[in-house]
C-alpha cells in the first residue's frame, strides 16, 4: 500500500518565554487534527520538542498536499487563538504569511514528507530539533549513512551495498529550490565538502541505490529567507525509514552521541552542541542548548503503533551529561569568536546598527 508520512511543526506561542508550549495549546491542536483529519488523514501523533508543536500524520494524499497542509495550517492557527487567550510568548510565532496558499513551504511551518509503497514491516524514526537550523542533521546523516564506524551495515549488510544518493540543498538560494544530487561512495568527499558549510549546503533526502527507495526527509526552511529578518530559528524535522536496505535504528541513532556544535541557542545565534533528549523536553540553559528528539514507531497500512522514546535510555544519559559540559565550556567564551555565529548569521539585526554607529567613529592614521 502507497502511504504519505508527513510531519508539519510550528513554534505558535509558548510557556515562560520559548520554554515549551502551554498543554491547552497542544490540546487545541490535536482537537483539531482529530476532527478536520477525518476521512483525510489515517493516523496522527502530536508532540512538542522545546517550544515547537509537531504534527505527524499519515495519508494517502501524497506529497505537499493542499488539504493535508491546509489542515495543518488551521491546527496551527487554533493553537494560535489559544496562545494569545493565555498570553503565551511569540503566540503565532511561525505562521509568516496571513492567508494559506497552496502548502506550507515558505510560510514558517517546518515539513518533511515521505510517499512510498509501505514494507511488510515499516519501521520509521521521527527527529525533532529545537533552537537550532537544518544543517544540524548534515553530519548525523553523513556519518549514519556513509561511514562504516558508525553504519556497520556498509561492511556487513549485502542490502546497502551499492551505498545512497544525497539530495542537498543550498539554502542561501531563495528563488528556488536548488539542489545537487550526489552519489556515495564515490562521490564521498565533494558530499562532505558541501556538508561542511551547514548554514549554507542541507541534506534535503536520502535514496537508497540498492533499491532507489527514499530513506530520510529533512525540511529546509530558512525562516530568516522567508522573513527578512529574525523571527526563532529554524528547528528542523527529520522522517528516517531504518532496517533492511536502510540503516539500523542503533546506526542512526550512533553519530547523535557526538553532541556535535550547531547554529542557534541563544537568539539563534550562538554556537552550542546539539544534545539529544527526550520526548516533551523543554528548554532552559541559556536558551537551550539546542535539542534534538527521535521518536519510532512502525506504519501498517497507515496506521502508526505507539510510540518509543529513542534517546530515553540510560545510554544517552551518560551522552547528556558529556554535552552539557560542552555547552559549558563553550558558554565560558561568551560572545568572543567561535562561541558566537559569524555576522550573517546573527539572527537579531542589534549588532549591525551598533557596528553602523562605531564605523562612523574610526580615523584613518596619516
Ligand atoms: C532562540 C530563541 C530565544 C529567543 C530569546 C529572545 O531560538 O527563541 O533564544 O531568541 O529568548 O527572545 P525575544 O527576542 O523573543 O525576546
Ligand atoms: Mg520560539
Ligand atoms: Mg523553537
Amino acid at each position: 500500500m502507497k502511504v504519505t508520512i508527513s510531519v508539519i511543526k510550528a513554534d505558535v506561542g509558548s510557556l515562560a518565554g520559548h520554554v515549551k508550549p502551554s498543554q491547552k495549546l497542544l490540546e487545541a491542536v490535536e482537537n483539531y487534527v482529530k476532527n478536520h483529519g477525518k476521512g483525510l488523514l489515517i493516523d496522527y501523533n502530536i508532540s512538542f520538542t522545546g517550544d515547537d508543536v509537531a504534527i505527524l500524520c499519515t495519508h494517502q494524499q501524497g506529497k505537499l498536499n493542499e488539504k493535508v497542509h491546509k489542515m495543518a495550517w488551521e491546527a496551527f492557527l487554533a493553537g494560535t487563538e489559544v496562545a494569545k487567550a493565555q498570553g503565551l510568548y511569540g503566540a503565532g510565532q511561525d505562521l509568516l504569511k496571513d492567508s494559506f496558499s497552496g502548502n506550507v513551504k515558505g510560510m514558517g511551518p517546518a515539513v518533511a514528507e515521505m510517499e512510498f509503497d509501505e514494507r511488510p514491516n515499516e519501521p520509521f524514526l521521527f527527529f525533532a530539533a529545537d533552537k537550532t537550523d537544518p544543517g544540524a542533521y548534515n553530519l548525523p546523516l553523513y556519518l549514519g549513512f556513509s561511514d562504516p564506524m558508525h553504519n556497520s551495515g556498509l561492511l556487513l549488510s549485502p542490502s546497502m551495498n551499492k551505498g545512497f544518493s544525497y539530495h542537498i540543498m543550498d539554502v542561501s538560494y531563495t528563488e528556488a529550490d536548488r539542489v545537487v544530487e550526489l552519489n556515495v561512495p564515490e562521490e564521498l568527499y565533494d558530499v562532505a565538502a558541501l556538508l561542511r558549510d551547514q548554514e549554507r549546503f542541507v541534506v534535503e533526502s536520502i535514496f537508497s541505490r540498492n533499491n532507489g527507495e527514499q530513506a530520510a526527509a529533512v525540511s529546509t526552511t530558512r525562516l530568516h529567507n522567508i522573513a527578512g529578518k529574525y523571527t526563532g530559528k529554524d528547528d528542523p524535522v527529520m522522517l528516517v525509514r531504518v532496517q533492511g536496505a536502510f540503516p539500523a535504528t542503533g546506526e542512526v541513532l550512533s553519530p547523535f552521541n557526538i553532541g556535535q556544535y550547531v547554529a542557534g541557542f541563544m537568539r539563534g545565534s550562538h554556537t552550542g552542541p546539539l544534545m539529544p533528549v527526550k520526548r516533551f523536553t523543554t528548554i532552559s540553559f541559556f536558551d537551550g542548548p539546542p535539542v534534538v528528539s527521535c521518536t519510532g514507531f512502525c506504519v501498517h497500512e497507515g496506521k502508526l503503533t505507539e510510540p518509543v522514546d529513542c534517546f530515553d535510555h540510560p545510554y544517552w544519559d551518560y551522552v547528556r551529561d558529556r554535552v552539557s559540559e560542552k555547552a559549558t565550556e563553550i558558554r565560558k567564551q561568551g560572545f568572543v569568536g567561535a562561541a558566537m555565529l559569524p555576522f550573517s548569521e546573527l539572527e537579531y539585526g542589534g549588532i549591525v546598527d551598533k557596528l553602523n554607529k562605531i564605523d562612523k567613529k574610526f580615523k584613518i592614521r596619516k
